[in-house]
């Protein structure tokens, strides 16, 4: 059998875990073509100082800030096949995830196979008739000069990020505001707010970490969210607010409770859109809004077009470990050792899910939040991919961990855990001062 062709976009954590599980299968694979725009690995995980664009003219990718430190641990983490240094602490700076990624690459021997500072400007199926409809890919990439360049795949996964495209929410007035607009993607240190109001708005991940750095560097904080009252004391400094409702004529901050307040600063901590600029979704038989892309058999390919892979779009997972399960049922899919139903089947699961959603009262920007239904997910996929399922512990200690993570959100990462075995852990010492 002649081997399978495998384009790549991007090689952040996605993307290397893609790479480096069609190189393991030397017999079904040809070696991938792993694009990528920057000029180096890590996706995310690559710290850059500048924000805007790169010089070439594109948008920054990643939305990492300076003293980032992980919210999991790296026991949990991590790529099952794949420990972080034992000798480090649980929680780590960016810096030591962006190691650990090129640690991984390096291991695997994938950067000859990386083409850097090449964007891909276009994804699209070919059709062509045989003995029933085939499919084929074409990728056209763009490289540092320019030069634009055509190649047929057998196959695409799309492993370029979900968290570069930031989401503003239509806020009434808020071109009046008279201070400075930011968002989350391009903040980068508390330092220049120092001394400033600040409202922070969204209390995802982003914007309770942001708040807490900013509350550490005197700013004054007002967290404004929607979610119900947080249930732990926040620093001097920093207090709550209902969500931001108006920007009224004078310029002041109207939130939903009445009350009205003046800042100087307005930090968009409201997350991210799904943007697939290379693709066209219609053509794919799928529909990308800012928070959902439907219909995805098994959160991962359009019923229309199987051999298109989206790694990694569903919130609230682990996203090494998922990363690593999607894989390797992708693979198992293009190896013929899954069998798929037919196309009306897939888009009947993918829908009957998002409506079982709606019936639960799930909102369109929440569908694909996976929670606790993460586990049953990647447990599926192994079995019916035929891979070792992810080890129990990876579930229970991030269970743990999430939780500690709601009592103690300016403590936890002082905990330190360790793998005892594939179903037990155990904490360590406390360290001490975060
Ligand atoms: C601020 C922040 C903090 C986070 N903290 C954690 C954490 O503590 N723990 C955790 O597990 N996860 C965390 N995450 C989630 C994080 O997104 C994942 O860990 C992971 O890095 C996602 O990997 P990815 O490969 O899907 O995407 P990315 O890391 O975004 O990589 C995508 C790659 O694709 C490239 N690319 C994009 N478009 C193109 C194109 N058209 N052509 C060529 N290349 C392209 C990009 O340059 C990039 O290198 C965090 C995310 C953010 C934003
Ligand atoms: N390692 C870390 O410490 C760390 C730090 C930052 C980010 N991250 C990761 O980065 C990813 C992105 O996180 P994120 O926090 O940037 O995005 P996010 O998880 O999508 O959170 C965005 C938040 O903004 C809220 N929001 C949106 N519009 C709003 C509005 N108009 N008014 C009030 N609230 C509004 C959302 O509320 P709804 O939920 O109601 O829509 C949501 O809570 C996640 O994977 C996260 O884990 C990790």
């Amino acid at each position: 059998m002649q081997q399978l062709r495998v384009a790549v976009v991007g090689a952040g954590a996605a993307g290397l875990c893609a790479a480096r599980h069609i190189l393991s299968r030397p017999d079904t694979f040809a070696p991938p073509v792993v694009y990528e725009l920057t000029e180096h690995v890590g996706g995310t995980w690559y710290y850059e100082e500048r924000t805007g664009s790169y010089d070439n003219g594109l948008f920054i990718h990643s939305s990492m800030y300076r003293d980032l430190r992980t919210n999991l641990p790296k026991e949990v983490m991590m790529f099952p096949d794949f420990p972080f240094d034992p000798q480090l602490p649980s929680f780590l700076p960016h810096q030591e995830v962006q190691k650990y990624l090129e640690r991984y690459c390096q291991s695997h021997c994938i950067t000859p196979h990386i083409r850097f500072s090449t964007v891909v400007d276009e994804v699209s199926p070919v059709v062509t008739e045989g003995k029933g409809p085939m499919v084929t890919w074409e990728v056209t990439s763009r490289d540092k000069s320019g030069s634009r360049n055509t190649e047929t795949f057998d196959s695409v996964f799309i492993c370029s990020g979900h968290y570069s495209d930031p989401h503003i929410p239509s806020i009434p007035g808020l071109e009046r505001f008279k201070g400075k607009v930011i968002h989350s993607h391009s903040y980068r240190h508390p330092e220049p707010f120092s001394g400033q109001s600040v409202v922070v708005l969204g209390a995802g991940a982003s914007g309770l970490d942001i708040s807490l750095e900013l509350g550490r560097s005197n700013a004054q904080v007002t967290l404004s969210h929607g979610k119900p009252t947080l249930p732990f004391p926040l620093p001097y400094g920093v207090h709550q607010a209902t969500p931001v409702e108006e920007i009224q004529e004078d310029g002041s901050l109207r939130f939903q409770d009445g009350s009205i307040t003046q800042a100087q600063v307005l930090l968009l901590c409201t997350g991210y859109n799904f943007s697939y600029p290379f693709l066209e979704p219609a053509r794919l038989g799928l529909e990308v809004q800012e928070h959902l892309v439907t219909p995805l058999y098994r959160f991962l390919m359009p019923p229309a077009f199987p051999s298109l892979f989206i790694i990694g779009i569903c919130k609230i997972i682990c996203p090494f470990p998922h990363f690593h399960c999607q894989v390797q049922f992708a693979l198992a899919v293009l190896e013929g050792s899954v069998a798929l139903p037919s196309r009306a089947e897939m888009e009947e699961e993918a829908q009957g899910e998002m409506a079982r959603k709606v019936e639960r009262g799930v909102q369109l920007r929440h569908m694909l939040k996976m929670d606790k239904e993460q586990w049953g997910y990647a447990q599926t996929l192994a079995q019916t991919g035929r891979f070792p399922p992810l080890p129990p512990v990876t579930q229970s200690l991030y269970e743990e961990v999430w939780r500690q993570r709601q009592v103690h959100p300016q403590n936890y990462r002082q905990l330190n855990y360790r793998l005892v075995s594939d179903t037990q852990w155990e904490q360590q010492e406390l360290h001490a001062g975060e």
